[in-house]
């Protein structure tokens, strides 16, 4: 796998106490959408994509809508609140997203391989809505959950306390040894933080979900707000993929399909698993997020193991490097985009169709965007 691949963007939900779950207002923030960023996979899906060129039309109208700043920044404020209306709101949306997602992707009932009780990881649990549909779906399972502690601004778990789960509140970010650092340097402002070893080596399961966005509150360590942002994706795949099963599968939150970084970790993944998107019609519509379903993954193949690698790599310079150290690390090994398209350019115009027409389809319904006549 290569650098960019960690680069995809995790899921921020957008939460507007008291909205409805499709609310008409919920939709990306424009000043995430980076142009630079996004160059060099767009023009081949512009040209190959009917979805995706509708798409970018509802975008460009509704991001010229009037006033879209104080608006979109009311949007973000919202997203990093947790208060009780936003917990309450996000219990329903979370519990709406999943029964969407289990229903059309089957993806949370564990392929069994033996008789030994199947286990599940979840990277980001809180409030549990996926974690408790996985159990439900397999009798007998065992899980391990970590979340943000609500303290640090996480949020309250609704898993009923009969489940068998062994629930762990932590910061991603701050799991030093896990990531293959035992030594912290003498001075660093997170020494205290930084915590020992949570998953044992050579600790297996049957599906790991990663449903981790970035609040961005806590993306920040003040060793960098985007290295910090960048810390929870990492954690969460590299830990994931290290401690999956072979065979088994990895639910990932995603975003911006179009994107470089996006596109290449779903490359990386189709090349050791099967891969399928799932964008849930229920809530999350506006917004470019989506699901990544890996099943079947050979997570003992060089290509699994060199990407952990390289993530505790890029991990390790994005919170004890500098600013050049992390930058060189991530051009290591940069794949071409040629190459990219090549090989897998018609499969992710495929996997995109549904994708793209369901958040097209959608922002059709806001006010401020018209379909162009
Ligand atoms: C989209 S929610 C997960 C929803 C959950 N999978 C469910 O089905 O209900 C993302 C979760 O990631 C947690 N989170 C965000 N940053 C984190 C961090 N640095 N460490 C641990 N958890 C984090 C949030 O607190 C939130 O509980």
């Amino acid at each position: 796998m290569t650098v960019h691949s960690i680069q995809a963007q995790l899921e921020l939900p957008g939460l507007l106490p008291g909205s409805q779950l499709n609310d008409p207002h919920l939709t990306d923030d424009p000043a995430e959408y980076s142009a630079e960023e996004s160059r060099s996979v767009l023009p081949y899906l512009m040209e190959k994509s009917p979805e995706f060129r509708d798409l970018s039309d509802m975008r460009q109208q509704g991001w010229e809508a009037p006033e879209p700043n104080q608006y979109f920044a009311n949007v973000l404020r919202n997203a990093d609140e947790s208060d009780e209306n936003t917990a309450a709101y996000f219990h329903k949306f979370m519990s709406t997203t999943a029964r969407e997602f289990d229903k059309a992707t089957n993806a949370l009932k564990v392929q069994r391989v033996d008789s030994t009780p199947p286990a599940i990881l979840d990277m980001c649990m809180t409030p549990g809505a996926l974690l408790e549909i996985a159990l439900k779906r397999n009798p007998g399972a065992r899980a391990l959950a970590f979340s943000l502690p609500v303290s640090c601004g996480g949020y309250k778990t609704s898993l009923a306390s009969n489940l068998n789960t062994k629930r762990v509140f932590l910061d991603l970010t701050m799991l030093a040894a896990d990531m293959g650092v035992d030594h912290i340097p003498e001075g660093h402002e997170d020494a205290e933080n930084f915590l020992p070893q949570q998953l044992e080596e050579g600790q297996l399961f049957d599906l790991v979900i990663c449903d981790g966005p970035v609040l961005r509150q806590h993306s920040s360590a003040p060793y960098g707000e985007s290295q910090g942002a960048r810390r929870v994706a990492i954690t969460q795949l590299a830990l994931g993929l290290q401690h999956l099963r072979p065979g088994g599968t990895i639910i990932v939150l995603l975003r911006r399909l179009e994107t470089w970084n996006t596109v290449n970790l779903i490359w990386e993944f189709h090349k050791i698993s099967s891969v399928r998107l799932f964008k849930p019609k229920s809530c999350y519509t506006k917004r470019s997020t989506f699901y990544m379903v890996a099943t079947n993954v050979e997570s003992q193949r060089p290509e699994a193991i060199e990407a952990v690698k390289l993530w505790k790599r890029i991990w390790r310079m994005a919170t004890f490097g500098s600013d050049e150290e992390y930058g060189k690390v991530l051009l290591d090994e940069e794949s071409s985009v040629e190459t990219l398209l090549e090989d897998f350019g018609p499969e992710l115009v495929n996997l995109g169709k549904a994708i793209w027409k369901t958040e097209a389809d959608s922002l059709a319904n806001v006010p401020s965007v018209k379909k162009p006549e």
